[in-house]
């Protein structure tokens, strides 16, 4: 196991003391040797989550001091931000839970069957620490089925509009608890909004902006920003948050992203700073060429849109895409644009979704900002 909190289904031996539902276990290697406790569920590949490798039974009291340690760290990480996560699974010691926070509103999704009897005490210590207007629970996500668990989204406390809006880094963003991505909106994303805006002039083009976490940031600083996502009703919300900052110089374009950035290169459209935050595009690992070959290709195209002094921010949420294969899939899509690069920042999720280093699946994104100093 050497640190990582998962013990899967082939490592485990059945006999008549393993549980037939989701429980507590104590876990002990072949020798006896007890090597902790965690949530088991026997439907589930991830047999067990480890929870803690001491001599230590779970109890409500064990997830209240961890849910009070996670909103420590977050005042130390997340401090000027009104909106960021809370809670972040095996990274927090809460295997199976995710909260976000968006001001006086939580989202949590949950998807540890085995951890069901402790969120009452877990949501109760959130409570006493934020007063929440409201608590959602975005319990949609395909992997809760994996788990036994069935896939509903509901209020847990207060009420919850629909759509929050939230300050970041002095811009009002807006967020979809109940039908958009992840709880809402891409807040591992939250600093480098912030860094992109700082690199803006002139004009600027977002790729895949989603609610705009690139593009508002953008509008303040360039003379015009063109926004591109193939979702109607991520548009919608990006042109109302536009319109909340008293931002006007900001254009929303409905278009595939692969067949906008060919037709901008193939019209020969210059940009002075270019986002690209695609979806994940590999989605396992048996995906990552062709997700390589895909990140190459609009990378590449982005990158024929700069001239000198144009800068590239480019991202990559694929777990299994490494930031070395990220960055080499980058250097070549510079040479076969002609361009040399200079660094200008090399980055990953915020700190409010920290990793694990003994489980590599806790870091996933990478973010890497550059500016073209030649082209040749
Ligand atoms: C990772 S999210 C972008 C997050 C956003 N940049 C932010 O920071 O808030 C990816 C976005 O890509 C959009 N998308 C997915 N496939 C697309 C495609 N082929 N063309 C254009 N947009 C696409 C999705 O609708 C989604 O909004």
């Amino acid at each position: 196991m050497l640190g990582h909190p998962w013990v899967f289904d082939s490592d485990v031996l059945t006999g008549s003391d393993t549980p037939a539902e989701p429980a507590v276990v104590r876990v002990q290697g072949l020798n006896g040797a007890l090597l902790g406790y965690g949530l088991y569920n026997p439907a589930s590949k991830i047999r067990v989550r480890m929870v803690t490798r001491h001599d230590q039974p779970l109890t409500a009291a064990l997830f209240i001091e961890r849910t009070g340690a996670a909103i420590n760290l977050r005042h130390e990480v997340a401090a000027g931000y009104e909106a960021f996560r809370v809670i972040n699974s095996e990274a927090d010691g809460l295997p199976g839970l995710t909260v976000d926070k968006y001001g006086p509103y939580l989202v949590w999704q949950h998807h540890a069957a085995a951890l069901t009897p402790f969120l009452p005490a877990i949501s109760d210590a959130l409570q006493a620490a934020y007063r929440p207007i409201g608590i959602l629970a975005r319990n949609d996500s395909p992997v809760r089925a994996l788990e036994g668990l069935p896939r509903e989204v509901a209020v847990m406390h207060g009420t919850v509009p629909e759509l929050l809006s939230y300050v970041e880094g002095g811009l009002t963003l807006l967020a979809a608890p109940y039908t958009g991505q992840k709880t809402g909106a891409f807040l591992d994303q939250r600093k480098n909004h912030v860094l992109a805006g700082t690199l803006a002039r002139g004009r600027a083009l977002d790729m895949f902006s989603y609610h705009g976490g690139f593009a508002l940031h953008l509008a303040r600083r360039a003379e015009q920003v063109i926004a591109v996502d193939a979702s109607t009703a991520a548009l919608a919300h990006l042109n109302r948050a536009a319109a909340a900052n008293g931002l006007s110089n900001l254009t929303t374009v409905e278009s595939d992203a692969f067949s906008y950035l060919r037709a901008q290169a193939d019209a020969g459209e210059r940009f002075d700073i270019v986002v690209l935050d695609p979806p994940a595009f590999a989605k396992g690992r048996d995906h990552l060429p062709a997700a390589l070959a895909a990140y190459k290709e609009i990378n590449l195209r982005a990158l024929k849109l700069l001239g000198v002094g144009g800068r590239l921010c480019t991202a990559s949420c694929s777990q299994h895409v490494s930031e070395a294969d990220f960055q080499a899939m980058l250097k070549e899509a510079a040479s076969d644009a002609r361009r040399v690069l200079r660094l200008v920042a090399r980055r990953g999720q915020a700190p409010c979704h920290p990793e694990l280093l003994n489980m590599p699946e806790t870091r996933y994104l990478t973010f890497i900002a550059v500016e073209v100093i030649d082209v040749f």
